[in-house]
């Protein structure tokens, strides 16, 4: 008799499972009628940055715009001036020729670039950790991504402030060919201090350094000859 209830009973529930899930299944099939119609517009999405590190450049302004504006500035041309003094130095010692191929390495945003240019200079290069282009691309200055010896003249104004000095000069040295130069400006020194500095270029040999004026500051130029044979 106990059995019988219990099996009826089981029968029971069995059924009002089955029920309470078709109906929990059809509610699912309905479409609800709150929807929002299609037509209705959308917000305008914003843009913003997919993480912390994108760094995809975000121009206000077209960069024609920016940089005739940045390079029209009066410290902008003050300072290509003087570099185009510095270099017209060079190029009267004949250690400069309007053929040369020309790195400029931490370019900053180009202005010695611009100096050699409008020298007349048509193979210059300038690198910097952050690019400003069109003068200057992005690259790593201690893992420079040219190709031995491509270089008739590296230039740097920001040795000193290498992480890695030594690596620094390295990558300088083995970009320009055998007998190019490496010519480096840092703040006026002791010949003492020239000829550490010119240690750091191990494939090279001191040509020479003098005391000059750039950008209003008293530096001391400092000339590595690749020697011609390693
Ligand atoms: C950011 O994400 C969107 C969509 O996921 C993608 O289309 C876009 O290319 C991404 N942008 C960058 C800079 O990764
Ligand atoms: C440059 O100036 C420094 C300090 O004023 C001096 O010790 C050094 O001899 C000068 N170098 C040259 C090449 O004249």
């Amino acid at each position: 008799m106990e059995r019988k209830i219990q099996s009826s009973l089981n029968k029971v529930s069995f059924v009002s499972i089955t029920i309470a899930t078709l109906i929990a299944f059809s509610l699912f099939l309905q479409t609800p009628k709150t929807s929002i119609p299609p037509s209705t517009p959308q917000k305008p999405r914003l843009r913003f940055p997919n993480s912390t590190c994108d760094s995809t450049p975000r121009h206000y302004l077209p960069l024609s715009k920016k940089n005739a504006r940045l390079w029209s500035s009066k410290s902008w041309m003050t300072q290509v001036s003087s570099f185009t003094e510095f270099f017209t130095q060079l190029y009267q010692m004949r250690l400069l020729k309007k053929h040369s191929k020309v790195l400029c390495v931490s370019a900053g945003a180009g202005h010695e670039v611009m100096a050699l240019s409008k020298m007349g200079l048509e193979n210059v290069i300038g690198v910097e950790l952050i690019e400003s282009l069109p003068l200057v691309s992005r690259a790593n200055p201690h893992n420079l991504p040219f190709f031995d010896g491509a270089f008739d003249v590296a230039f740097s104004g920001h040795l000193v402030e290498a992480l890695y000095p030594m690596r620094y000069a390295g990558e300088m040295e083995r970009t320009v060919r055998k007998g190019g130069l490496c010519v480096v400006v840092v703040d006026e020194c002791s010949e003492e201090e020239v000829k550490e500095i010119a240690r750091l270029f191990r494939k090279s040999w001191l040509l020479g350094s003098s005391n000059v004026t750039l950008n209003g500051r008293r530096v001391t130029t400092i000339i590595m000859r690749h020697k011609a044979s390693d």
